[in-house]
């Protein structure tokens, strides 16, 4: 057994190998560490500049967002694996808004509540356009961050609602 580290959030996996993506945040394997040679973008306390305070303010807002949406979605589905999908979904966006609030050193806002539909066909739906958005939107914060840490932290992101994107598609087939 051994102990891996996430480098974008920071947590830590226990396990024979390391898994095929971050259990809590859901980077993909090649963010994941030995325990002793892992140093997680959380951990890097360096000033930022203007234009990735403002991307990952955006970031903190849409994570948050996403989760209460995904909450909601929780609740409306009759499906027990359904249900199970939406709760770590939105535990795996409450994680990119903790990631976010760590880079800029700043406390955690409010959480909020937000709606949604009863139709789990229109909530996968609405889910695929708030995953979309979000990719879309982290592509090009990774290209334009200054910052190396906040650049890997982009484009793990980035795969990270790819990655969401592809299991929902895979419901609606
Ligand atoms: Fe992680
Ligand atoms: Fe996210």
């Amino acid at each position: 057994m051994k102990t891996w580290i996430c480098e974008i959030c920071g947590d830590a996996y226990i396990g024979e190998g390391k898994p095929t993506s971050c259990p809590f945040c859901g980077a993909r394997h090649a963010f994941i560490k030995e325990g002793n040679v892992a140093h997680p973008v959380v951990e890097v306390k360096e000033a930022l500049s203007e234009l990735t305070v403002k991307n990952l303010q955006e970031t903190l807002q849409l994570e948050l967002e996403a989760n209460a949406i995904y909450l909601c979605m929780a609740g409306k589905t009759d499906s027990y694996e359904i249900m199970k999908m939406y709760k770590r979904l939105a535990k795996v966006e409450m994680e990119h808004a903790i990631i976010c609030t760590k880079i800029m050193q700043i406390p955690m806002p409010e959480t909020q509540t937000k709606e949604c539909s009863d139709d789990d066909i229109a909530n996968f739906q609405k889910t695929l356009q708030l995953e979309d958005h979000a990719a879309n939107l982290y592509a090009e914060f990774a290209k334009t961050s200054v910052e190396k840490h906040v650049k890997i932290m982009f484009t793990a992101l980035n795969q990270v609602e790819t990655d969401h994107i592809t299991l929902i598609k895979n419901y609606l087939q």
